[in-house]
């Protein structure tokens, strides 16, 4: 019989990263292979972001495209999952026709039994109900990641915050966290298939188990810094209501525990913050910085900014720029406001144009770009441990030359760092994928490192 292939398109945040790995296990186990060509695939998946409209186009953009291949192999399966999904339901069909199935963001579980209807002749199967409890995959162990080094792991569903902009709590449902046997079994499995680095996801990881009762988040990071052959441990997203002292303590007391937190700030402005219904001041932000800073003095800090939300006065745009100023953040992401179907932001107003957003948007990137490069250059002539993940970009492309390879990895505080090494016998068990090693910075960029192995 002729191999099957499946081919996920992943758009979104690393949530969606994790719940495709699922999505491929589960597909593993129907048979499929993978493939990195879509034009080859006999079954696509889309897993789609609604966070900002420009991301929910991207994956309509993208179906759109499957038509013509599709007439050309009417046998061939498409499938669309994730927020889009959960958001548009059926409408999808409507604008797509020629999808075969939408899963949500809870069904990821029936995946098997989804595609085994398709191919028994049903079409336009919609499956999107949400579920109260948390499905643990038992299809997981069938997927081995390829040679990862890091990867991601969903510690809790859903987010019940409900910032007036956001999105996610209509179409990731209510918080739910699992249970810690199965986040450390899941962990203990991905660690002796040779992952080194693990990110525990959430869209609040920091109110991890308050609602069930179960252990507290710095519980359960000291649970998975015990897992003896687990080099790294990350975690993503904080929220600042929620980023306690004994979470801070965590970067002292945890030798596995990366020096870098992303604890998005979304505005500068209190007016702002308060419309975002973010439940904290620029006050008690700048307070917690102290404190990180305090307890964990080379922490690195990024951050997360909306500008342009409705009502932004140009005052409360330059109390964010002064905020920056005061933080300098290692990396800042920064967002236009993007009007989402089902929040209150939505029919808030005084709305602002795009022109001008994005004028506002351009204007602390440019601010952004210096502190990162003062950050990156602080670190020239210091020695930093890198995590090897692989090849670097250029060496991917090119054939070595002189007889080195080029490295590329990160350091504990996130950032990425390219190196050489001689290409020999004696320097290969040393400098490989997965291996932490010491490198001296020598040169520093806007978003990153290069620097020279210290033993050579
Ligand atoms: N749960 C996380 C991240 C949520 S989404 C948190 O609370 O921080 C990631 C980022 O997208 C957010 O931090 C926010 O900056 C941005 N974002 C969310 N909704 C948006 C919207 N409607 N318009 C523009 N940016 C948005
Ligand atoms: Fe959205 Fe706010 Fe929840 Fe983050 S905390 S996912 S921004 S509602
Ligand atoms: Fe996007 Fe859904 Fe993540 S909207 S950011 S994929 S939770």
């Amino acid at each position: 019989m002729k191999n099957k292939y499946f081919y996920i398109n992943t758009i979104g945040c690393q949530m969606n990263v994790y719940d495709s790995d699922n999505i491929a296990s589960s597909l593993v186990s129907l048979g499929y292979n993978k493939t990195d060509s879509y034009e080859s695939a006999d079954l696509i998946i889309i897993n789609t972001c609604t966070i900002r409209e420009k991301a929910k186009e991207k994956a309509f953009s993208f179906i759109g495209r499957l038509n013509k291949l599709k007439k050309k192999n009417p046998d061939l399966i498409i499938g669309v999952g994730g927020c889009v999904a959960q958001q548009e339901k059926e409408k999808i069909f409507t604008r797509m026709p020629h999808v075969n199935f939408v899963f949500g963001t809870h069904t990821i579980s029936n995946l098997p039994d989804i595609i085994k209807k398709v191919k028994s002749g049903k079409n336009k199967i919609i499956d999107v109900q949400f579920t109260s409890n948390i499905h643990e995959n038992s299809n997981f162990t069938n997927f081995v990641p390829e040679q990862a080094v890091s990867k991601f792991i969903t510690i809790m569903r859903g987010c019940e915050n409900y910032c007036t902009y956001c999105v996610v709590p209509s179409v990731r449902g209510k918080e739910i966290s699992r249970k810690p046997d199965a986040i450390l079994k899941e962990i203990n499995y991905l660690v002796n298939s040779g992952v080194k680095e693990i990110t525990l996801l959430g869209q609040n990881v920091n109110s991890y188990g308050k609602k069930e009762n179960l252990c507290s988040f710095p519980r359960l990071l000291s649970m998975v810094n015990d897992i003896s052959k687990l080099k790294r441990i990350r975690f993503t997203t904080s929220h600042p209501k929620d980023l306690t002292e004994g979470l801070v303590a965590s970067f002292n007391l945890l030798d596995k525990l990366c020096n870098h937190i992303h604890l998005p700030v979304q505005s500068g402005s209190n007016k702002i913050l308060k419309k975002m219904n973010r439940k904290y001041t620029v006050e008690n932000y700048l307070n917690k910085i102290d404190n990180l800073r305090r307890v964990c003095p080379d922490i690195a800090i990024s951050s997360d900014i909306i500008v342009g939300f409705p009502g932004e006065s140009i005052s409360d745009f330059n109390e964010t720029t002064a905020l920056i100023k005061e933080v300098e953040f290692d990396g800042l992401f920064v967002f236009g406001y993007s009007d989402r179907q089902n929040t209150q932001a939505s029919s808030f107003p005084d709305k602002l144009p795009e022109k001008e957003k994005n004028r506002r948007l351009n204007t602390l990137l440019d601010i952004q770009e210096k502190y990162s490069r003062k950050k990156n250059s602080a670190l020239i002539n210091s020695v930093q441990h890198v995590l090897i993940e692989g090849l670097s970009k250029k060496q991917k492309t090119a054939k070595s030359s002189n007889g080195f390879l080029q490295w590329t990895g990160r350091t504990s505080s996130n950032k990425i760092v390219n190196f050489e090494v001689k290409n020999n016998i004696k320097f290969n068990d040393c400098y490989k994928v997965g291996n932490i090693v010491e490198i001296k910075i020598e040169k520093a960029f806007n978003n990153s490192l290069k620097g020279v192995p210290l033993h050579r």
